[in-house]
């Protein structure tokens, strides 16, 4: 039943999608190319502060029990019958890239409100604690690392590496979380939770073209980031004769297309890849460059064809070197392997939708999310929501409907509702 609306819809839409608009006040601006209104709150910036505070309001309203801990992670929590039993989490983020729309991480830590407000209002209570978090700085836009906070919580990343990060001023990720005022005193390991769910836009095309309601996620891709330094020669564009050139430049645009090349041959499956920055200096019309930063970004859903695609590039990078008189320095910021969400939590997902009369289908998430951090320690699962203009996102016009929204909420509601009332999987 293409984009049918749930009958039987258990949580407030317009609450949900107000809160929504609400937050997406906070780091607002408009976009000059299109008039829109974007979002900016990077992670652990005055505005993602802002954001924060607003948000855990919200929590200690909701009569929750507000814990930050040592990366600024917030866990709010509503007790259950059973205290000693293990929580069910929802969470997200609400970091945003400098460039974001106002779905892309709130829709699942707000959704988890509307839940708790759902509930609360009706007097539910449940046996299992149920927690709602949002953790710091998932878009590593800033830092370089992705999903640093749920990485240092489910002890991927260690904290004293995260604190060490530094943005492209040099400011250091432990001052700046101090500074906002979110570096709390709970242990950062998280305790496992009975199971975690987040619901997410799907940032791509595939559940709007198909008029499918909801996304039952399978599992995340793997992602590769690297930040890029290639050192040639600054010099004259008219005087330096071109085999006397070292032109960074030149090299960090070979190294793009060769991307491309590499994606066109096949060879490594469903590669995609991006050079995000390529920042050349000086970046004068007639200088060739000396000196270029730049960024690479590797996602593939199987980890063989990743790992062989990292490998052929950093082969590439030799080739590079020579042919072009250059010195090419990377450091890997990010690294994820891709994971597999829970058959069992997926099951239930698409189960709810059905019995709500919603269309749904799955779907490998194409972005990084907290949720796979989580799936390392309990069993963890996603629900995707469709979004208009070919779900774009990262980008101001990333749009999902009210109605988008709270089919996303209600099929998340329906799943934890079950989960925290059961003692065992
Ligand atoms: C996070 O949004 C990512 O880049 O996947
Ligand atoms: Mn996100
Ligand atoms: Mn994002």
């Amino acid at each position: 039943m293409p984009n049918s609306k749930t009958t039987t819809c258990q949580i407030n839409a317009t609450r949900l999608y107000s809160s929504l608009e609400t937050l997406g006040q906070i780091g607002r601006y408009t976009d000059a190319e299109t008039g829109l209104q974007g979002v900016c709150r990077l992670a652990l910036s005055a505005e993602d502060g802002e954001g924060r505070r607003l948000v855990l309001s919200w929590m200690r309203e909701l009569g929750l029990e507000v814990t930050v801990d040592r990366i600024g992670n917030v866990y709010a929590r509503r007790s259950g019958l059973r205290p000693d039993l293990a929580p069910v989490m929802v969470g997200s983020h609400i970091d945003s890239v400098p460039t974001a729309g106002r779905f892309d991480g709130c829709l699942g830590v707000l959704g988890g409100l509307e839940i708790v407000r759902t509930l609360n209002e009706r007097g539910t209570e449940t046996q299992r604690p149920v927690v709602v978090a949002f953790f710091t700085d998932e878009e590593g836009c800033r830092f370089g690392t992705d999903m640093l906070g749920s990485a240092v919580a489910t002890g991927r990343l260690a904290l004293e590496q995260a604190y060490d990060l530094r943005d492209r001023e040099g400011l250091r990720l432990g001052d700046e979380l101090e500074k906002i005022g979110f570096l709390g005193q709970a242990d950062e390991k998280v305790a496992a939770p009975y199971a975690y769910l987040e619901c997410h836009v799907e940032q791509g095309p595939i559940l709007g073209a198909k008029r499918v309601d909801i996304g039952v996620v399978t599992g995340v891709q793997a992602i590769s980031w690297q930040a890029l330094t290639i050192l040639g020669k600054s010099a004259h564009a008219g005087a330096t004769p071109m085999n006397l050139r070292a032109d960074a430049g030149l090299a960090a645009s070979r190294i793009n297309v060769q991307l491309r090349a590499m994606i066109a041959s096949g060879e490594y499956g469903e590669m995609r890849a991006t050079m995000g920055c390529i920042a050349p200096q000086p970046g004068l019309v007639n200088i060739v460059p000396g000196r270029v930063e730049a960024t690479v970004d590797l996602r593939n859903p199987s980890d063989l064809h990743m790992r062989k695609s990292e490998q052929d590039l950093l082969a590439f990078y030799e080739q590079v070197q020579s042919e072009e008189k250059v010195e090419i320095r990377w450091r890997q910021t990010a690294r994820t392997e891709a994971v597999a969400f829970s058959p069992s939590l997926q099951q239930r997902i698409a189960e709810a939708a059905q019995g709500a009369g919603l269309s749904h289908q799955p779907i490998i998430a194409g972005a990084g999310h907290d949720a796979q951090e989580f799936a390392r320690i309990c069993p963890s699962a996603m629900v995707f929501v469709p979004g208009e203009y070919d779900g774009i996102s990262h980008n101001p016009r990333e749009f999902s409907t009210q109605q988008q929204c709270a089919n996303g909420i209600h099929v998340m509601f329906e799943v934890l509702l079950q989960l925290a009332n059961e003692i065992a999987f």
